[in-house]
């Protein structure tokens, strides 16, 4: 009997040798997002009461990026039946009742897996007719490598055969022309899974304890089988770093479409990049090669020129950014704040229509409203042991090339000499000049050339 309780586990024990890298596979991004967080995602949006993350040894990263949720670690690697097994001891409920309610397996290197596909798959599970398996399968331009789904004439799932079987036996050679693949992804009546796994056992070409057998188990068993179709590019699996290029080209072609969906302007679209949890307010205006890292959200009719490079930042209507700037966690501006070229700012907070247009670094600071910092203004943060903040009031007019060394407070309507170096606080409405007083040599310079060119 099928109840609307769900679980679901994610495979992600394998450390992908493909990848030639230190880390697990699942923790490489697209689109700034681990692949592993691109389905738990996916998986949440059924709302399950439970995800269980299956982790390899010694993936204690793996483990961190699957939280909240659970992770077990799978010691052996002795095949997809045997990581889902290791997963069964968390989704007994207290009860002591063997995973009451549907199972759901997803592999967390097919990261654009949708929780449409997810929904069609338990509506055929939960149907009065349906699978008490389904399984989900697509056609790839390319079979070789991915378990063939054989259906019988009613379209229900008689067995699944792996690349390795088939090139094992010559007399399973016929289903090797089989278009129709295994995804991965299974959905099942969780008791009857935890039998069907107990059934399998790993006399194959790999010795593998293979997932896929349960189908032909449960046909023996007299149970139903189902299968949901999906697209090839949804259940993309990413073993490579060139798969894990192609899955980014994909995802930003999709953020991007999104976005302009939403009411941004993308000019040059292609060469701009987005994460996954980019905000553009209506209207506003993104210009070619600018580059968003993870938590940018960006309020109406704001306009990003060029080049710019912006992360972990809020900003408010009317904005303006770059060219070329950069724009670090914390970097909140406010309405019609403008940040021109060459300036890097961190961890700030810029009222409205305050302006930074040249040359200049705002790290740990707040910047009062229409305050105009000059070119080449350095608020110098640290002194080689910790940080510390620069207050500029409201109004305040900042000279270029100056230095503000924190902790300093600038006050409202202050002005600062250009090329000063402020150490102590400027009260409101005072004048702070730190530069040497100029000398005037009379015809100096005329009498420094002429020396120079005698010596010639
Ligand atoms: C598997 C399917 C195949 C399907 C293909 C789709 C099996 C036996 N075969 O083959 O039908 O067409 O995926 O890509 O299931 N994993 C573990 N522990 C293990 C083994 C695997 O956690 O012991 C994880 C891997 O990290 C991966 C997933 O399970 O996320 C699939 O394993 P993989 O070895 O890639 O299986 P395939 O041979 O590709
Ligand atoms: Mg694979």
């Amino acid at each position: 009997m099928t109840s609307n309780r769900l679980a679901v586990v994610v495979l992600a024990a394998g450390m992908g040798t493909r990848m030639k890298s230190g880390q697990p596979k699942v923790l490489h991004q697209v689109a700034g997002k681990p692949l592993l967080r691109w389905v738990l995602e996916a998986a949440e949006e059924l709302d399950p009461e439970r995800i269980v993350v299956v982790v390899g040894p010694g993936m204690e990263s793996a483990v961190a990026a699957a939280k909240p949720h659970a992770a077990v670690i799978q010691e052996d690697r002795l095949g997809t039946a045997h990581a889902v097994q290791q997963a069964l001891p968390l989704l007994i409920d207290d009860q002591g009742s063997r995973g009451e309610g549907d199972i759901l397996v997803l592999y967390g290197d097919t990261p654009f897996i949708s929780p449409k596909t997810l929904k069609a798959m338990l509506e055929l599970h939960r149907a009065p007719k349906g699978g008490t398996l389904v399984a989900l399968g697509f056609e790839p331009t390319d079979a070789t490598g991915y378990g063939r789904l054989q259906l019988d004439d009613q379209g229900a799932l008689l067995q699944v055969c792996e690349q390795a079987e088939i090139d094992a036996d010559p007399d399973k050679a016929a289903l090797g022309e089989i278009r129709l693949c295994n995804a991965g992804v299974v959905l099942a009546d969780g008791p009857a899974l935890f039998d069907l796994l107990a059934g399998i056992d790993n006399d194959n070409a790999k010795g593998e304890f293979y997932l896929t057998d349960i189908y032909a188990l449960a046909r023996q068993r007299s149970q139903r089988t189902a299968v949901q179709v999906a697209s090839e590019e949804e259940v993309m699996g990413i073993n490579d770093r060139c798969e894990l290029a192609e899955a980014e080209r994909i995802a930003q072609q999709h953020l991007r479409r999104r976005a302009m969906r939403a009411g941004a302007t993308l000019i040059g679209a292609e060469t701009i990049f987005l994460c996954d949890d980019t905000q553009l307010g209506r209207d506003s205006v993104i210009h070619p090669h600018v580059v968003f890292g993870p938590g940018v959200i960006v309020g109406e009719r704001c306009e990003i020129k060029s080049f710019s490079h912006l992360e972990g930042c809020r900003l408010a209507a009317n904005a303006v950014i770059g060219p070329f700037a950069r724009l670090r966690p914390g970097t909140e501006l406010g309405e019609g704040a403008r940040i021109g070229n060459f300036v890097e700012v961190k961890n700030a907070r810029l009222g409205a229509g305050a302006k930074a247009n040249h040359l200049t670094y705002l790290g740990d600071a707040t910047v009062g409203e229409e305050a105009n910092i000059g070119a080449g203004t350095i608020t110098c943060n640290y002194d080689g042991f910790g940080k510390h903040r620069t207050e500029i009031g409201a109004r305040a007019f900042i000279g270029s090339n100056s230095a503000l060394v924190a902790p300093v407070k600038v006050g409202a309507d202050a002005i600062v000499g250009a090329g000063s170096t402020i150490v102590e606080d400027v009260p409101d409405q005072s004048l702070a000049v730190t530069r040497g007083a100029q000398r005037k040599i009379e015809d100096g310079a005329k009498r420094f050339r002429e020396r120079r060119s005698k010596k010639e």
